[in-house]
């Protein structure tokens, strides 16, 4: 089979507060899209990179981004509505049902090659597929009307991040009957009653989410080249 990269990049960015969708806006001098994707295009074996924007999103294009990747305006109204959509144009692309699909949020620009190669040879071989997630490292707490009801044993929790590596035609399977509300591909595919592998990204991987991570993540970017 052959490993394809899927990324949805049609969010609005509503909790980072800024100026336009977050994965549009400098990030160490480049659109913070540009890191995302050039983690994938350095990472070898892949067949394709598909990136999912909002309908008559020209961004990518205009900024130079779009050479080294497939641009699809099919982006939909939640992030699996944008995820199933760009998996029908994997097919148009030549993707089989059998290919592996690496899912990532375009968000997610702390990605390297490194973390991307470590999670294929991992899931490789495996029946189901996986996931980048990391432990979780602050105890767990359970709300009830602003008081603790619950603390939770933390030992067993991870924390969901992206690539998620599934196989074409069963994580559009899986997408399909759970609906446009899922937050991410592994729990559609949990939702067959398959265990997708977790695998530490070893490094920071998290997502930009809230004003301040911008300048956390220029900051792990800059550390890193330094
Ligand atoms: N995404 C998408 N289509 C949507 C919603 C989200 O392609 N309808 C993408 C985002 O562009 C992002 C990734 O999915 O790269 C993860 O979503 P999230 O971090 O929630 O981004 P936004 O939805 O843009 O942000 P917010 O929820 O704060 O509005
Ligand atoms: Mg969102």
């Amino acid at each position: 089979p052959r490993y394809w990269a899927l990324i949805p990049c049609a969010g609005s960015g509503a909790r980072a507060g800024a100026d336009g969708p977050k994965q549009y806006q400098a990030l160490a001098g480049r659109p913070l899209v540009a890191h995302t994707l050039a983690a994938f295009a350095a990472t070898p074996g892949l067949a394709g990179i598909l990136v999912v924007v909002a309908p008559g999103d020209t961004t990518l294009e205009a900024q130079g981004l779009a050479e080294a990747v497939h641009v699809a305006d099919c982006g939909g109204a939640s992030r699996a509505a944008s995820v199933s959509a760009g998996l029908a144009v994997l097919h148009t692309l030549g993707a089989q049902p059998q290919d592996w699909v690496l899912v990532h949020d375009a968000a997610r620009c702390l990605i390297t090659p490194a973390q991307i190669q470590r999670l294929m040879a991992a899931c490789a071989d495996d029946a189901v597929g996986g996931l980048l997630a990391q432990p979780l490292a602050d105890t767990l707490k359970v709300g009830a009307e602003g008081r603790v009801s619950a603390t939770l044993e933390r030992g067993d929790k991870w924390l969901a991040q992206t690539p998620q590596m599934f196989r074409l035609a069963p994580l559009q399977q899986a997408l399909q009957a759970s609906g446009p509300t899922v937050t991410d591909e592994a729990s559609a595919i949990e939702a067959q009653g398959q265990r997708p592998r977790l695998v530490a990204p070893e490094g920071a991987n998290f997502k930009v989410t809230y004003p301040d991570d911008f300048a956390l993540a220029e900051a792990v970017l800059k550390a890193r080249l330094a």
